[in-house]
């Protein structure tokens, strides 16, 4: 009894090994598949899931917008993304997309998407034709108007400023008017006062500037 236990169980391994082997092949092929997808996911913020998820319609993939009249949040700075989803839940940002929206995450929600969105490498905005004689005008403007003295060398952006360099056009010129006729505010007031100080068209070619530049991590 002892002798056909002794090798009646590695016999019946073998067996089985032989019959279902391909098959216990591909239970571990498909284990280890939703080892490392899960693992993706986790990297990506978290388990599914993803709040992310939700945010890909307006904002694109891994927050890199194709749109340009949704903004990219890919490698926007942390605090400001922040600053920005706490103001459109209280409503001192107003917007019907985002407000209902941001009413509904709680505090580590938000700190954890800004997170996420901080950590993504923001990818140049190559839809976007500029046009050169306007484009031109533009980075002058943004010369004189040192914007680089808030927003950053490479206009990158970093703790409540904003990155602006490859940012969407229409997105771009939307907050400008915005903050020119006092729909959007900032603590500062020196948005508006820079909005108001330039014309219509001066927004444009600005805005056609920043849109067109490569974004670079810094
Ligand atoms: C239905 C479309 C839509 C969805 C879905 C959406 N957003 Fe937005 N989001 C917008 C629009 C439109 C704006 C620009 C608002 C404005 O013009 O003031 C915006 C602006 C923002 C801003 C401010 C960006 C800046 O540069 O100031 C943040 C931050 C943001 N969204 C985060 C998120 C996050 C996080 C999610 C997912 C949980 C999300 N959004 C989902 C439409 C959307
Ligand atoms: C003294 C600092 C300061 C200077 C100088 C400055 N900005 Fe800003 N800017 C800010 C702050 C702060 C915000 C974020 C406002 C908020 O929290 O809503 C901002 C936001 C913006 C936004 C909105 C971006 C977004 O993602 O929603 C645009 C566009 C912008 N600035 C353009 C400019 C341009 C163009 C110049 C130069 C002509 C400039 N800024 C100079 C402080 C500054």
């Amino acid at each position: 009894m002892k002798k056909i236990l002794l090798f009646g169980i590695p016999l019946v391994a073998v067996l089985l090994l032989a019959i279902f082997g391909s098959d216990l092949l591909g239970l571990y092929r498909l284990q280890s598949y939703v080892t490392t997808s899960a693992a993706a996911y986790v990297a990506d913020g978290g388990p599914w899931p993803h709040v992310v998820d939700t945010c890909t319609v307006c904002h694109g993939v891994k927050g890199n917008s194709l749109h340009q009249g949704y903004p990219s949040l890919a490698g926007q700075p942390a605090p400001y993304l922040e600053t920005q989803l706490h103001n459109f839940a209280s409503e001192a940002r107003r917007n019907p997309n985002m407000g209902p929206l941001a009413k509904t995450m709680s505090d580590p929600q938000i700190k954890s998407l800004a997170a996420y969105f901080a950590s993504v490498t923001p990818v140049a905005n190559h839809y976007f034709q500029p046009d050169a004689r306007l484009r031109e005008k533009g980075q002058r403007l943004v010369a004189a108007g040192n914007c680089v003295a808030c927003h950053g060398a490479q206009l990158m952006g970093h703790d409540q400023f904003p990155r602006l360099a490859g940012q969407g056009y229409d997105y771009l010129l939307a907050q400008f008017d915005e903050f020119a006729s006092g729909i959007r505010s900032e603590p500062t007031g020196v948005m508006k006062n820079l909005a108001t100080g330039f014309s219509p068209e001066d927004r444009q070619a600005i805005a056609i500037y920043l849109a067109s530049l490569d974004p670079k991590k810094n």
